[in-house]
Parts: structure tokens; C-alpha cells; sequence
């Protein structure tokens, strides 16, 4: 079976990186979360952190070059290009969309999936999980901001062919099957 390579997309609360978790279990690709990249840069008190901590906490987008830059390495790495992928969190804006069709040299081999959670229920599950950043006021930025930045992405993925729609209500294994017959479903 060949790698699969695939953008996890949803509103922040909708379950990504729950599911990937359980994904790269089932299906063995890399998990690339930038979420999780850059609390990682945070907790190591890293440049990159020290940059990306105040952004975060008040629940803004970390610019645009920066975050290409972390995930084209990342891509680049051996283990992704030999297992696959799940990105998780980006692409997050257009400039982000195009910037990995550029990584990829297309299209051709990349599929992704709206994990769609209403908004009322992704921010009862953050409060409930309770994360630095997950504050109401730095949510409701977050999710002004997927309104603004990230849902018109979704168009441009359906529009090239390459949307599965899942829906993220539910158990945490209920979605996961419907998540796992998705992308079965979809040849890469
Ligand atoms: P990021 O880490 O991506 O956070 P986020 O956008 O707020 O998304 P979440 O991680 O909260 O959502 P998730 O869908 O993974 O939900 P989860 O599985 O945890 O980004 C953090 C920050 O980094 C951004 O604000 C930004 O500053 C920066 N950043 C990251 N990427 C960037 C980029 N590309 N460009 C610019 N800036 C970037 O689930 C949520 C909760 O629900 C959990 O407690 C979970 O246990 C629970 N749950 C999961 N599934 C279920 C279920 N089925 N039923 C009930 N509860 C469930
Ligand atoms: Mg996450």
C-alpha cells in the first residue's frame, strides 16, 4: 500500500490530533502537528518558542514564512518520506495551501479530510481540556480566525477534488472508524 499522505483539516476542538494519534497506530504515517511542534519549541525554550508563546496564548497565527519553514523541513525528513504523513494544523491559511502544493510539486498525491465539529462543542471540549492557550477569549480567537483564514481552505481542496468530509460527533471510536473508512476510501 503506498504511504499515505494526508491533511487533517477541522476547526481547533474538532479531534486532529486525538485522531491522529490513533491514525498513525492503524496506519503507520508520520503524526506533523505544528500545535505540537511548537509548544515542543516553547517547553525548550527555543527561539522559536520564545517568538511563538505570546502568539499562541492569545490565540493569534504564528507568521506565515515561519511555519512553512518548520513543516517543508519537516517533509523532507526520512521517516515522512519513507511512512507518509498526517499534517495536523497546517495548511491554516491560503499562503500556507500554496506553499505545500509547491513542497509537493502538486497536488497529485495528497488527499484531505474536514473533521467537522460545530463550533459550541469544539469550545466545550477545549475548556474541558483545558490547555495554556485554551482560555475563552483565546479560543474565540482561534475560532474567528479558522472562519477567516482556514475555512476558505476547504473550498480550495474540494474544489481540486481532494475534500472527504467526516463527521467528528460522537465517541472517540466512532469517529475514528469513519475517519479510517474515509481515507481507506480514498485512493492516493
Ligand atoms: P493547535 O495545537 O493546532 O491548536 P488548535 O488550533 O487550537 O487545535 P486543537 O489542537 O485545539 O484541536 P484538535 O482538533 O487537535 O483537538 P483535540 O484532538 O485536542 O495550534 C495552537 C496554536 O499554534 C495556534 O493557535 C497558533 O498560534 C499556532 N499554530 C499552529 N499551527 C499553525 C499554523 N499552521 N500557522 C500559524 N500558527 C499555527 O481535541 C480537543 C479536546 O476534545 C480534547 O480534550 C479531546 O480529548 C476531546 N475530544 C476529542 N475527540 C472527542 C470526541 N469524539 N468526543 C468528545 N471529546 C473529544
Ligand atoms: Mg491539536
Amino acid at each position: 500500500m503506498e504511504p499515505v499522505r494526508l491533511v487533517i483539516l477541522g476547526r481547533q476542538g474538532s479531534g486532529k490530533g486525538t485522531q491522529c494519534v490513533r491514525l498513525v497506530d492503524a496506519l503507520g504515517p508520520v503524526h506533523i502537528s505544528t500545535g505540537d511542534m511548537l509548544r515542543a519549541a516553547v517547553a525548550e525554550g527555543t527561539d522559536l518558542g520564545l517568538r511563538a508563546k505570546a502568539l499562541m496564548d492569545a490565540g493569534d497565527l504564528v507568521p506565515d514564512d515561519v511555519m512553512i519553514g518548520i513543516v517543508s523541513e519537516r517533509l523532507a525528513k526520512p521517516d515522512v518520506v519513507e511512512h507518509g504523513f498526517l499534517l495536523d494544523g497546517f495548511p491554516r491559511t491560503p499562503a500556507q495551501a500554496e506553499a505545500l502544493e509547491e513542497i509537493l510539486g502538486g497536488t497529485d498525491s495528497v488527499r484531505a479530510v474536514n473533521l467537522v465539529v460545530p463550533a459550541d462543542e469544539a469550545t466545550a471540549r477545549m475548556l474541558d481540556r483545558g490547555r495554556d492557550d485554551d482560555t475563552e477569549e483565546a479560543i474565540r480567537r482561534r475560532l474567528d480566525l479558522y472562519e477567516t483564514s482556514t475555512a476558505p481552505l476547504l473550498a480550495w481542496f474540494g474544489d481540486h477534488g481532494l475534500l472527504s468530509v467526516v463527521d467528528g460527533l460522537g465517541t472517540e471510536d466512532e469517529v475514528f472508524e469513519r475517519l479510517r473508512s474515509a481515507i481507506e476510501g480514498v485512493p492516493a
